[in-house]
């Protein structure tokens, strides 16, 4: 059976604070299978692309410009309701309103600055896994994948 994917990012902020490592870790501790993972420099075209629903939105070029100020790292998880489960261990999008225990929760207090990004949904998620990585991810099994699902 396939299992679901998303696709999570630090950001310029997350990367420039030392968290991929974190991020990483809260992700594997909980049992997510990690399928990749690459340190990028995003061009502006990517990043139009993949916030382009946000286009309309009065903060996008100051989005945008954030995003370009330094490298990301992007990562696909997989696992049992991954897209759901990443966004609550993310934490709210304002940081403020982020509970304790979450990534922008323990991490964060500026929406501007909000450390990662993760997919909304499952349709979002396969679509900017295919912007992200258009080179394809690993796909494999785990013998702890045949225990649980
Ligand atoms: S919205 O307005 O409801 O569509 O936005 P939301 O879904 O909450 O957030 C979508 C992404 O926009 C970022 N965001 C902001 N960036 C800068 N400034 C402001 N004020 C702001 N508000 C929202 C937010 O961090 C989300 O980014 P991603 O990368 O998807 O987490």
């Amino acid at each position: 059976m396939a299992q679901e994917r998303t696709y999570i990012m630090v950001k310029p902020d997350g990367v420039e604070r030392g968290l991929v490592g974190e991020i990483i870790k809260r992700f594997e501790n909980r049992g997510f299978k990690l399928l990749a993972l690459k340190a990028l420099q995003p061009s502006r075209d990517l990043l139009e692309k993949h916030y382009a629903d946000l286009s309309s939105k009065p903060f996008f070029p100051k989005l945008v410009d954030y995003m370009l100020s330094g490298p990301v790292v992007g990562m696909v998880w997989a696992g049992k309701e991954v897209v759901k489960t990443g966004r609550v261990m993310l934490g709210a999008t304002n940081p403020l309103a982020s509970a304790p225990g979450t990534i922008r929760g323990d991490y964060a207090i500026d929406v501007g600055k909000n450390i990662c990004h993760g997919s909304d949904a499952v349709e979002s998620a396969e679509k900017e896994i295919a912007l992200w990585f258009p080179e394809g991810v690993l796909n494999y099994e785990r013998s702890l994948d045949k225990l649980i699902y």
